[in-house]
């Protein structure tokens, strides 16, 4: 039996694999919503352990588009990990559907799933990564500006999940990273290394100002993440890293903002940002579902792009 193709983070995958389905996303935009068999007959489970609008929808979506069909369980609803074992709960999944998106606290829940080997697993974001997230954010960043290779992205606020996929993402495709992060709240050093080491442009700040000057892009996210539960600590911590007009105009003038979604409104970033000429959230959260659909032909269809 042949190792199925998991999605379980950007340090996981070849530069080249990660390339393929970008550019097999793009492909999948032109060509528009209707019509595809490419997931004919094919299934996915997705499970959230954590609430999702963006990511419940646009795999659902995603799977509709390519003739396939998808199935929601949620944490109340099923027995993972608690009355049953993750790997136990992998096998059954496996006998009744092509693939699993799994989103959850650790990390470990996903490798125990993967480990299973039934079916490919996908990181519908843990704690530590949302390494789908960041395939949208890199093809956002390319459609309006070329390409990120060289480019200076910008992150400014919490060291959480999403900024630990942009790490992964600076060394798989070439491009500097500043990551302004009060210093409590910094990403784990050993993912900053694996960058480093690799030769990737990965530094931190703990000035805003001196992250932002010059960039070709900002990014921000919540700074209370999902199972946080210290928000007073993290708004003081964060409030010096907010990302509003005067902090934009440090960036390159034509600098894109993104974000993840969703978006806390007058917290990391001002209502003039986020609705700003320069804001690509709306195309950003748009194309969760391409990249989506590339993921999923990626890792259910035999073909491997790279190969
Ligand atoms: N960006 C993102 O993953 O959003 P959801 O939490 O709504 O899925
Ligand atoms: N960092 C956020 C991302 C939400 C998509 C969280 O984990 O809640």
């Amino acid at each position: 039996m042949s190792t199925p193709r998991h999605f379980l983070d950007l340090d996981r995958l070849p530069a080249t694999t990660l390339r393929a389905i970008l550019e097999s996303a793009k492909a999948m935009k032109r060509a528009g919503r209707n019509g595809s068999t490419t997931l004919a007959g094919r299934t996915l489970a997705l499970i959230f352990e954590k609430p999702s609008t963006r990511t419940r929808v646009s795999f659902e979506v995603a799977m509709r588009q390519l003739g396939g069909g998808s199935v929601v369980l949620d944490a109340q609803g099923s027995h993972l990990g608690v009355r049953e074992t993750i790997a136990d709960t992998a096998r059954v999944l496996g006998c009744y559907v092509d693939a699993i998106m799994l989103r959850t606290d650790k990390p470990q829940k996903l490798d125990d799933m993967a480990a299973a080997g039934a079916v490919p697993v996908i990181n519908g974001l843990t704690d530590a990564t949302h390494p789908c997230q960041l395939m949208a954010d890199v093809m956002t960043y390319e459609e309006r500006k070329g390409t990120l290779k060289g480019a200076t992205v910008a992150w400014c606020g919490d060291g959480n999940n999403v900024a630990a996929s942009w790490i992964h993402a600076a060394e798989r495709f070439g491009f500097t990273l500043r990551l302004a992060v009060p210093e409590a709240l910094r990403p784990d050093p050993a993912r900053i290394r694996w960058a480093t080491e690799r030769g990737a442009k990965v530094s931190l700040h703990t000035d805003p100002k001196e992250a932002v000057s010059g960039a070709d892009c900002v990014a921000t996210d919540t700074w209370v993440s999902m199972g946080n539960n210290d928000a007073e600590r993290r708004m003081r911590l964060l409030t010096p890293y907010r990302v509003d007009a005067a902090l934009m105009r440090l960036a390159k003038p034509d600098a894109l903002f993104l974000h993840c979604l969703p978006a806390h409104r007058g917290e990391e970033v001002t209502d003039e940002v986020l609705d700003g000429p320069q804001s690509a959230v709306w195309d950003e959260a748009e194309n969760r579902l391409h990249t989506e659909k590339a993921i999923l032909a990626w890792c259910i269809n035999g073909t491997r792009p790279d190969a």
